[in-house]
């Protein structure tokens, strides 16, 4: 098999950088290793970028975000059993941030591909098995289709493959850099049927330890809370989690968490990761494939979608002015961006988790950090800013 571009992975970026280079009239095929039933319920990020939703919109796969996400103008930040509201608008010139769940996002550019787009291998599990020959004029990536082994051929290969991908794999051992940090806590996520309790999101920090309370729609919560690292889901019974919710949710005004079916469970371990660079030869790293961010700073999903943005822009400036100068500068670029969200992502995690070992002095501090937020418009439009998400270029 031939291609332009060979895209191993259907998450966010393998999609997204299959419909831009569509839309460019760049050929491209897309192998994916799981079914698209599990690829369109596997539960994640929720929260969109103004510069994700533009580019979606842009793409042509807007159309049902713009009817059914929820804008949110602003966040509100809960300590001491006080409510501090962040007004994105406000503080950054009109940005805010779309809430419309990853599984949509990839159902929508899904049933696109399949309709207008080029091949989307994962119906009987297409896995890349390797990515060979990066150094030369023509990749090849070989793969299991149907049970039988065949090999992409294509001028670029791209890994959108995830953190347990091959792609990065290709990379020789004196060519990468790993920066990481893992942390001794995760996120047990709940899903329920209940309308959420507040029209937007709520980030709680509390001496039994952190909790969010986001959304999937008007008729559907989506929760967290802070666990040890390596908790099993199963661990907490229903009744459990929603009290434990209400201890770190709770205020000293009339607010009230209102409880509901819970739907579905799991647990999130939390790490920051880079690998530099982003791009070997002819072969280039995108999404979770080359970066981790601790999901407190809802970075991950759109630092994706930057990442091929950039990348189909220099695919498209290649193919028309054949000049390679874009692709030479992609990784520098996105690992400008990638260090911004790994940073903002560390910050608001150490801002709000509680750490095992954590000392009076260090909850002293994470207080005091909270309350220069909550009364230095500085510091507020530094949040809001990082927030509601840099510029893509
Ligand atoms: P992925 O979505 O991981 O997609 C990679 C795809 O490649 C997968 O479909 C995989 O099956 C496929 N693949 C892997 N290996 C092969 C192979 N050899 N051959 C073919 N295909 C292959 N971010 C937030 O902002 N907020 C959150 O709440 C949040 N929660 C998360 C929860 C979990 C459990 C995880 C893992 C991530 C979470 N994230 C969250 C991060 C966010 O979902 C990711 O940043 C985003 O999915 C990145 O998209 P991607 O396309 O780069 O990678
Ligand atoms: C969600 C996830 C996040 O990591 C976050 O910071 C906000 C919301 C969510 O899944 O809704």
């Amino acid at each position: 098999m031939r291609t332009t571009v060979g895209i191993i992975g259907a998450g966010p970026a393998g999609l997204l950088l299959a419909r831009l280079l569509h839309r460019a009239g760049i050929e491209s095929v897309v192998l994916e290793s799981r079914d698209r039933a599990y690829v369109e319920r596997r539960q994640r990020a929720g929260i969109l970028e103004q510069g994700t939703v533009d580019v979606l919109r842009a793409a042509g796969a807007g159309e049902r975000m713009d009817r059914e996400g929820l804008r949110h103008d602003g966040i509100e930040l809960r300590f001491d059993r006080r409510r501090h509201r962040v007004d994105f608008p406000g503080l950054t010139g009109g940005r805010s941030v779309t809430v419309y769940a990853q599984t949509e996002v990839c159902k929508d550019l899904i049933a696109l591909q399949l309709e207008e787009g080029g091949p989307l291998l994962f119906e009987a599990e297409a896995e890349a098995l390797a990515v060979e020959g990066a150094e030369g004029d023509r990749p090849r990536i070989p793969f299991r289709y149907q049970g039988r082994e065949d090999v992409l051929e294509c001028e670029y290969a791209v890994g959108c493959d995830g953190f347990w991908g091959v792609a990065r794999k290709a990379f020789p051992g004196g060519v990468s850099r790993v920066f990481e940090r893992s942390y001794p806590y995760a996120w047990l996520g709940i899903l329920a049927d209940v309308a959420p309790s507040h029209d937007e999101l709520v980030y709680a920090r509390h001496e039994r330890g952190f909790a969010l309370l986001s959304m999937r729609s008007p008729a559907v919560s989506r929760l967290y809370l802070q666990v040890p690292a390596g908790t099993d889901a199963g661990q907490w019974g229903d009744e459990e989690i929603w009290d434990e919710l209400e201890r770190r949710l709770e205020t000293d005004d009339d607010w009230r968490l209102e409880r509901g079916p819970i739907t579905q469970k799991s647990v999130t371990p939390m790490r920051s990761f880079v690998h530099e660079p982003m791009r070997h030869g002819r072969l280039f790293l995108a999404g979770d494939a080359a970066h981790i961010v601790p999901p407190t700073g809802a970075k991950g999903l759109n630092l994706a979608a930057g990442d091929v943005v950039t990348l189909a822009r220099a695919l498209v400036h290649e193919r028309e002015t054949g000049s390679p100068e874009l692709l030479d500068a992609y990784s520098a670029t996105c690992l400008r961006r990638v260090w911004q969200a790994e940073r903002f992502s560390y910050d608001m995690t150490t801002l709000l988790h509680r750490a095992p070992d954590a000392t009076p002095f260090d909850a002293r501090l994470q207080r005091a950090r909270l309350e220069r937020i909550a009364s230095s418009r500085a510091a507020e439009t530094d949040l809001a800013e990082a927030y509601t998400g840099f510029p893509l270029a």
